[in-house]
């Protein structure tokens, strides 16, 4: 089966094209130039940008698979959850050019499409769902926290989630906070390390609590506060490196040490994480060290698929149609706030 996927939920224009579990095309145009501007994503530029950008990225998509649309034995499209413009754009779009070819169309759950990404790997890619085992997966991007039990394939039940800010979304306040530009998760992640992560103590939220959620805004509101009251701080290069560290172990603290937990009060020996902050080096290294310890398999989405992209939507799509999942209507609507069970 050759399936073509399109990615619109948020700020990066996607489309992919697999088959029979291998990526052959992952195209993705970024907006995060455009929005760096106004320190953060503004739905209605996202949504115009997406309308610009998606038939290029489908034809160049198609072109590097080297395949025809009329090739092509269904089409799949972000349904949900992400900003409504952003994601009529794409989801639209799919629902046309399957209601043109007449093959099979199938709505996906972005988050749930995040937790196969772990599992595409290689060159070209290829997803391994021979190697597939029960595990907890960390969602984390610069909208959600999410820590999933995931049973077998496409079945899965959340544990918890962010009560307030994503983590991703307290890298960005808080290096805004220090004058570094949006998304400033990469530049905290570049300036921590030639920093001293216990120069300053920030609080870990929730990180002793029996659930599985997170919250990460008083931290947001503690960094505020530390840097209104030592605004030295800001003017000395080495100090925004301390800054930095400190920030990081503190976020990365707490979604190691709650993930872990997870992990083993269920009784289980494989972790996974996917989402723009999973590209963060100290999350990938503790992560690492705190599943070695213990004896625990580790699948951390390869960099280019952490963030938001076609190929882990077509992924899904394509074990959907595998297990019989009914197709989608071509008049379904977009579900913004489709959480995941
Ligand atoms: O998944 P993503 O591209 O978009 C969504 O939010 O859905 O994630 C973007 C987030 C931003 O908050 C960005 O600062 C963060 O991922 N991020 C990082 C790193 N790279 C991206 N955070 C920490 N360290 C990084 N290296
Ligand atoms: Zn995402």
């Amino acid at each position: 089966m050759t399936l073509l996927a399109i990615e619109t939920s948020c700020d990066e224009t996607s489309a992919a094209v697999v088959s029979g579990a291998r990526v052959l095309s992952n195209a993705v145009s970024s907006q995060i130039q455009l929005h760096a501007e106004y320190g953060g994503v503004v739905p209605e530029l996202a949504a115009r940008e997406h309308l610009r950008n998606l038939m290029p990225v489908v034809q160049t998509a198609l072109r590097e698979a080297g395949v025809s649309a009329g090739q092509l034995d269904a089409i799949a499209a972000t349904q949900g959850p992400g900003l409504p413009l952003a994601l009529l754009v794409g989801f639209k779009a799919a629902q046309a050019l399957a209601f043109v070819l007449q093959k099979p169309f199938v709505g996906i759950n972005h988050h749930e499409a995040h937790l196969y990404s772990p599992w595409i790997a290689g060159s070209p890619p290829v997803a391994d769902f021979a190697a597939f085992q029960p595990n907890v997966s960390l969602i984390v991007s610069g909208g959600h926290t999410i820590l999933v039990q995931v049973e077998a394939e496409l079945k899965h039940r959340v544990l918890g989630s962010t009560l307030d800010d994503a983590a991703g979304e307290c890298f960005d306040k808080t290096g805004k906070l220090m004058g570094l530009p949006y998304p400033a998760g990469p530049g905290i992640d570049r300036l921590a390390q030639s920093g001293n992560a216990e120069a300053f103590d920030f609080p870990r939220p929730l990180i002793h609590d029996a659930n599985d959620d997170f919250s990460f805004s008083g931290l947001k509101t503690s960094v505020r506060y530390f840097i209104r009251d030592h605004p030295e701080l800001l003017e000395d290069s080495q100090k925004i490196r301390d800054l930095c560290a400190s920030i990081q172990a503190a976020i990365i603290g707490v979604l190691v040490s709650k993930t872990i937990r997870a992990t083993q009060r269920l009784g289980l020996r494989c972790v996974t994480a996917s989402g723009g902050v999973t590209c963060n080096s100290a999350l990938r290294r503790e992560l690492a060290r705190a599943c070695t310890a213990r004896g625990f398999k580790l699948r951390l989405a390869e960099k280019s698929l952490c963030t938001d992209n076609a190929a882990m939507i077509g992924i899904l799509a394509e074990r959907k149609l595998a297990h019989h999942h009914p197709w989608s209507a071509l008049d379904e609507e977009i579900k913004t706030n489709w959480a995941l069970a």
